[in-house]
Order: C-alpha cells, then sequence, then structure tokens
C-alpha cells in the first residue's frame, strides 16, 4: 500500500506522464504540452540515473531547509512576521496586519483558529462571487468602508487558517506527479486536478495545489494574493487595490494611494520574502515517541487499509533540483529537490459531501469539492476541515461521505479498539 502511494520522477519516466494527462482531465484541460516538458526531467535517461530521494528535513524549529541561508531566512521571517502599518499600504479593507497573525501555531508559519469568510450568489446553475470578490475582509481603517455580506448572497463559507510550512517542498512536486496520483487512484474515489494562472509567469497555468480549493500553484503568486486580500496591500504582481464590497475607495480613505496606476508597493521585495520564508521552512514533524508505538504503526496500516491514503497520500517524491517550475519562473533548488515528503494528501479536489459551494479559479465543477487537506501537522490543530466546526478528528471522519463514503464505512467497521488505533496514528502526524 504505502510503496504504491510513493511516486517518484521514474514512473514518470516509464510512460504515464502522458497517458495521466489524458485520463485524468475528467473535463478539465489536459495539461499544457509546454507544462510537460518544462517540468518533466530534461530526458528520461536523467530521471532513470537520479539518485535515490532523501527525506526531506523535518521539524517546528524555524531554522531554513537550505533553500536560502539563514541571513536571508531571518529577513524573510521578519516580514512575514509582520505588522504593517497603514501608512505602509496596509488597508483600507483587510483581514489581519501581519501574515503571522494567522500563521501562528505552534511556531510561525503554522496554523491558527483564525477562521475567514467568504460569499457569493448560487443562481442555480453558477457561483457568482460576492462583489468585491469572494472573500470578505472583516477588519477596515474606516468604519464606513467595513465589508459585510450583501443581501442575496445566499452562499456563505467559513475557511480555515492553513499552515505554510513545508510547503517549498509541495510547490517543487512535479504537476505531472499529481496528475499521476489522480490516475493511480480508483475511478469511485479519483480526484480533480484543476490548472490554475501563474502571476508571475504571465498567466501560464500550472497544477494548483494550495489553498483548500487548490487555487493557487505558486507560492510567489500566493504571497501577492495574500498581501492583497488579507493585509490590502498591493504589489506589481497583483495591482488592483481591495476596495470595499466592490465600491470605487472615496478620497482620503487609501491612506497610502501613489498615483494612479502606482501600487502600495512600488516592488515585489515583500512578496518575494514571503516566498523565500515559506519555501525554507522544514516540514512538519511527526512525534516520533507515539509513531513508534505498535498501536500507531497498526492504526497506520488500518488507515491505509480502509482506504484514508487513497487520498491522503503518505509519501510524495519533489521534482528533481535544476525542474523549471511555475511557467518556467522558478527553478527547484538542491534543498528542496528529489525529496521524499509525507503530507498525507493528494493535492487533488475531492467531493467528500462537506462542498461548500464557492468557486475559486476551478470552474463550475469544483463548487463542492475541496483539497484532501494534508495531515501533516495535525497534532498542532485544534478545529478541523475547511470551516473549522470539526471539534475532534472523529468528528472530522464522519463527516466525509461523498467520494470517502467507502473510507469511512471502513473506519465505521473497525473494532473500537482498531479504531483508536488509527487516532492514535493521526495524533503522530
Ligand atoms: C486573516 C488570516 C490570514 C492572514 C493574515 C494570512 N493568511 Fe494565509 N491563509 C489563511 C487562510 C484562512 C488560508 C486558507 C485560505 C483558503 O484556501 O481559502 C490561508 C492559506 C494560505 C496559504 C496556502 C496554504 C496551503 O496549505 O495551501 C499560503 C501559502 C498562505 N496562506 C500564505 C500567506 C501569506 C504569505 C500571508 C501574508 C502576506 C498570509 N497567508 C496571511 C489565513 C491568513
Ligand atoms: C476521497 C478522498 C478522501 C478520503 C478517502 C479520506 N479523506 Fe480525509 N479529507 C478529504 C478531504 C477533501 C478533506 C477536507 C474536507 C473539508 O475540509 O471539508 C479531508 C479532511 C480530513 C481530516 C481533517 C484534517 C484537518 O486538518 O482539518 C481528517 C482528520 C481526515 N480527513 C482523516 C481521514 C481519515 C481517517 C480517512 C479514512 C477513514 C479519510 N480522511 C479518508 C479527503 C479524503
Amino acid at each position: 500500500m504505502r510503496a504504491r502511494a510513493i511516486l517518484t520522477g521514474a514512473i514518470i519516466a516509464q510512460g504515464c506522464l502522458f497517458a495521466s494527462a489524458v485520463v485524468v482531465t475528467q473535463g478539465q484541460e489536459p495539461l499544457a504540452p509546454s507544462e510537460v516538458t518544462r517540468e518533466a526531467p530534461a530526458a528520461l535517461a536523467e530521471a532513470a540515473v537520479l539518485a535515490p530521494p532523501t527525506e526531506a528535513p523535518a521539524g517546528f524549529d524555524l531554522l531554513t531547509n537550505g533553500a536560502v541561508d539563514a541571513t536571508r531566512f531571518a529577513a524573510a521571517l521578519v516580514e512575514f512576521t509582520g505588522p504593517e502599518e497603514a501608512d505602509e499600504g496596509l488597508g483600507p479593507v483587510f483581514n489581519a496586519a501581519g501574515c503571522a497573525e494567522c500563521h501562528a501555531t505552534p511556531i510561525i508559519g503554522g496554523s491558527s483558529q483564525v477562521v475567514e469568510r467568504r460569499a457569493g450568489r448560487f443562481d442555480g446553475q453558477n457561483f457568482i462571487e460576492h462583489p468585491g470578490g469572494s472573500l470578505i475582509q472583516d477588519r477596515s481603517l474606516f468604519p464606513g468602508l467595513q465589508e459585510r455580506v450583501l443581501p442575496g448572497n445566499n452562499v456563505l463559507a467559513f475557511r480555515a487558517s492553513l499552515s505554510i510550512l513545508g510547503l517549498g517542498f509541495v510547490e517543487a512536486i512535479d504537476s505531472n506527479t499529481i496528475a499521476a496520483i489522480a490516475q493511480s487512484q480508483p475511478s469511485s474515489i479519483r480526484g480533480q486536478l484543476i490548472q490554475v494562472p501563474v502571476l508571475e509567469a504571465g498567466g501560464a497555468t500550472r497544477v494548483g495545489r494550495f489553498g483548500w480549493k487548490n487555487q493557487q500553484a505558486s507560492l510567489l503568486s500566493f504571497s501577492a494574493d495574500a498581501y492583497s486580500n488579507e493585509m490590502g496591500i498591493s504589489t506589481p504582481l497583483l495591482p488592483l487595490e481591495q476596495l470595499s464590497n466592490g465600491l470605487a475607495l472615496p478620497a482620503g480613505t487609501d491612506p497610502f494611494p501613489g498615483e494612479p496606476g502606482v501600487t502600495d508597493d512600488t516592488t515585489n521585495e515583500d512578496i518575494e520574502l514571503f516566498a523565500d520564508f515559506m519555501r525554507s521552512t522544514k516540514a512538519p514533524p511527526r512525534d516520533t515517541t507515539i509513531a513508534a508505538t505498535p498501536d500507531s504503526r497498526r492504526g497506520e496500516s488500518l488507515f491505509a487499509s480502509v482506504g484514508c491514503a487513497s487520498c491522503h497520500t503518505p509519501t510524495i517524491v519533489t521534482a528533481p533540483a535544476g525542474t523549471m517550475i511555475n511557467g518556467g519562473t522558478f527553478r527547484v533548488p538542491t534543498a528542496l529537490g528529489n525529496k521524499m515528503i509525507h503530507p498525507f494528501s493528494d493535492f487533488l479536489l475531492h467531493d467528500i459531501g462537506t462542498g461548500d459551494g464557492i468557486v475559486q479559479n476551478g470552474g463550475p465543477q469544483t463548487r463542492n469539492k475541496l483539497r484532501t487537506v494534508p495531515l501533516w501537522g495535525l497534532r498542532a490543530r485544534g478545529r478541523f476541515m475547511h470551516d473549522a466546526a470539526s471539534q475532534s478528528f472523529g468528528d472530522a471522519i464522519a463527516r466525509h461521505s461523498g467520494q470517502a463514503s467507502g473510507a469511512r464505512a471502513g473506519y465505521n467497521a473497525l473494532s473500537s479498539a482498531d479504531r483508536n488505533r488509527v487516532l492514535l496514528f493521526l495524533s503522530s502526524l
């Protein structure tokens, strides 16, 4: 079970790369041929002689994984921590003054209890975003600009803060590896992959893997998006100011308006620091004491045998160092390349009956789908699922239906001692 879940560059080189581009699409765009060329190892022979992958470094220690040096990492950590002030571009509508207000536990970069709101309208066929974007900002510098959900918006969803620890490794997963995982899944549970624009690549697309809806594929793009949406700070990469419910800002309410066409930040330096910080964090570590117990090990194998691991993929290998990703704008560094990670996610969208009706970058088919949330770092989380409405691992499992019905039934059919072993295993992640 475990071995099957390990997908390496070598598997891709065996020809399933092109097959998967056709089979996995489920109504979506097939992988663009240019991306196949760019993200696949340069030559098949190269993949064949690639050294065996090594374990990605893991630790809740705020030390660089080597993708950038310690000096750059320290600067990036400061920038990620914040806070920003109004005269630095914060607002006028925003959710928080620094990334670390929400990405906070157990160390900076982790998750938190902060939940955001998204809203829009479903007309029976399509989802239409709320005016000003589906994210409803919860804070404003001016009472008159406070956003609230306007009447007629019948879709309301909550979104839990996610951890960004170890995401450099996730960014370094070849798109074709994610396609191959989808292809390896039985059709009853097969995940959907979506291609999303990479902002820094002029709209070239890549397989989405970040956010509850897989709405982003690159950490620089996500940084620009978060700086704009969470903090109201526009950058050359995402130049539009956040408006209040989509209405033009009255004069004097954007404290750092600049000239027309001038953004809050005139360079992308801050978002490059955010991306460097995230790319250099280590993967969330296991609790090795719990993981080594016979009960946890048994729980891990039951997790696989009842079908949880088919979506919560235990092991993935990143693209070889030197691979050009993100539409050809980023070269996988040695520290992130050919690394074995244990995210317990396939980074695909599934309908497990918890869909929230929101569409972000994925088209109408994705309305009620969510990304398999990575389970690494689970022991550092206190509330579960996209809406943070589940209070325990057991609650979260009980909400799995749809494509996860079989796995949930398998889990429910276990003896209570065995279910406890699965829960113990989860508490080691
Ligand atoms: C107000 C809280 C809040 C702030 C501030 C915030 N985030 Fe987030 N972050 C979230 C939430 C909520 C999600 C999940 C969003 C979604 O998918 O709907 C998220 C998701 C992410 C993800 C994707 C994680 C994954 O597993 O795919 C990245 C990357 C990220 N944030 C980066 C940043 C950066 C960089 C900043 C600062 C510029 C930032 N965030 C500021 C709440 C926040
Ligand atoms: C068909 C794919 C699929 C299968 C099979 C599956 N899951 Fe999930 N799992 C998901 C998705 C998608 C989510 C996120 C759903 C949401 O947030 O609404 C999730 C969320 C979770 C969470 C919440 C984690 C968090 O941080 O919020 C836990 C725990 C979990 N799954 C455990 C399991 C276990 C245990 C099994 C086997 C009994 C299982 N899953 C089977 C797709 C799957």
